[in-house]
């Protein structure tokens, strides 16, 4: 069953959506993209002339109450966003069959946060992983969160996973729910089938020349989708803090830079793979270094120097914090002429102005491509807000919502909230 098939006149809806929105300290959000790409989805079933009733999770409150996350503070931004005049609300995700029962055609309703219930991701709390107990709590829990994906399910005639962003959880209202629907009730909405076809064209539908771009402070974090990406891309490059790994792992000097010295055997394996498969691996060459940066405050501290010295020898006081001009012109080089790109994480610390010189330079070499006729795709928070930063949103083919959610769909794993609908 597609969207696009279905007739929602006079029915129930349940949609899970991702509205783990960025709030500021006044609980008003700072970037609504999340609630945006959901649109599509959630304002067909009202024009069909059904009910929504609307779910999500916000941050991580790991079962309990807490008034910080509560989806209460987005309920206007979600009436106005839908364009009605109300948006209602239940307080307790599991006690809200009433307020479902009496929602009317063209009536929409959201969930408190999910999460405020330990049963939505499953996991026993109060007990220590590894214990006898632990197995015993962690079977009872299963059992607790089918309960809870029932009671969620009851709300409505059909289901809708829209959530990409949570949708590598198995959770109650991103997998198990699904269950509680047969085939004809449930199905993946707009944003769902967009990013997973965006996903297919850089992992299937490619059109060469193919270059992924993998940015971030940790190779440890990227490694399960920089082996995926060397079967497959022309050419990779490496940037950000895995930098410095890398230069170490050639034993270069990387003063006060971040590194993860037990993988080095990792980044060097890495070379390997990418001579092997025929990969152009293209890594930094210079660095724009600092002497005292405050990484709370994105600020260079007072006094502090920046200069732009070689990423293999860089002085024991310095910290390598963006791509150097020399490395900046090869990454563009490098994007110039592709006809399928992947951005994942910046290439430095781009929050300041003083270091955001190697992500402007991908931005633009990744706009100027789109332009050329190739699928750019940007996934993963920091490279969104670079783009953002840049003006460079309407200048890339697509900007995924997902993190986490992304990086598993590249690594080629099936994610839950998929399997969940396709089977
Ligand atoms: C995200 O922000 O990546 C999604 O909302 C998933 O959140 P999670 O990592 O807390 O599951």
């Amino acid at each position: 069953m597609t969207i696009d098939n279905c007739k929602f006149e006079g029915q129930k809806v349940i949609v899970r959506v991702d509205f783990n929105v960025p709030l500021n300290e006044n609980g008003v959000i700072t970037d609504d993209t999340r609630i945006r790409g959901a649109l599509p989805t959630l304002k067909k079933v009202l024009a069909d002339g059904g009910a929504l009733i609307i779910m999500s999770h916000m941050g991580k409150p790991k079962g309990k109450v807490n008034p910080k996350l509560s989806l209460g503070q987005i309920k206007d931004a979600v009436a106005k966003a839908l364009g009605v005049a109300e948006v209602k609300f239940a307080p307790d995700c599991a006690k809200a069959a009433d307020a479902a029962a009496a929602l009317q055609p063209g009536e929409v309703l959201l969930l408190e946060n999910l999460r405020f219930y330990p049963e939505e991701e499953g996991k026993p709390v109060g007990v220590e992983k590894g214990t006898p107990e632990y197995d015993e709590a962690k079977k009872a829990m299963k059992e607790s969160q089918k309960k809870f994906a029932k009671t969620l399910a009851s709300y409505a005639d059909c289901y809708i996973m829209d959530a990409f962003g949570t949708a590598h959880r198995k959770h109650a209202s991103t997998a198990v729910i699904a269950d509680y629907f047969d085939a004809d009730h449930k199905m993946l909405g707009y944003l769902m089938e967009k990013e997973v076809q965006a996903v297919d064209n850089v992992l299937s539908n490619i059109k060469r020349p193919f270059v992924a771009i993998m940015g971030g402070s940790k190779v440890s974090s990227k490694i399960g989708i920089i082996e995926n990406l060397l079967g497959k891309v022309d050419k990779l490059i490496l940037c950000g803090g895995m930098t410095y790994t890398f230069s170490k792992a050639h034993g270069g000097e990387i003063g006060q830079s971040i590194v993860e010295l037990d993988k080095l055997d990792v980044a060097l394996e890495v070379e390997k793979k990418a001579k092997e498969n025929g990969v152009e691996l293209v890594l930094a060459d210079d660095c724009v270094c600092c002497t005292d940066y405050d990484f709370k405050n994105f600020a260079v501290k007072e006094g502090a120097k920046i200069e732009v010295y070689p990423a293999n020898a860089i002085p024991a006081e310095f910290e390598g914090l963006d791509a150097g001009p020399e490395s900046s012109k090869k990454f563009a080089a490098a994007i110039d002429g592709a006809k399928t790109i992947l951005w994942n994480g910046p290439a430095g610390c781009f929050e300041c102005d003083a270091f955001t010189d190697g992500s402007k330079a991908i931005g633009e070499a990744i706009a100027k491509a789109t332009a050329e006729g190739a699928f750019s795709l940007i996934g993963g928070g920091d490279s969104v807000a670079c783009c953002t930063k840049f003006g460079l949103t309407d200048k890339v083919s697509y900007i995924s919502t997902g993190g986490g959610a992304l990086l598993e769909a590249i690594e080629g794993k099936v994610l839950p909230g998929v399997a969940a609908i396709k089977g």
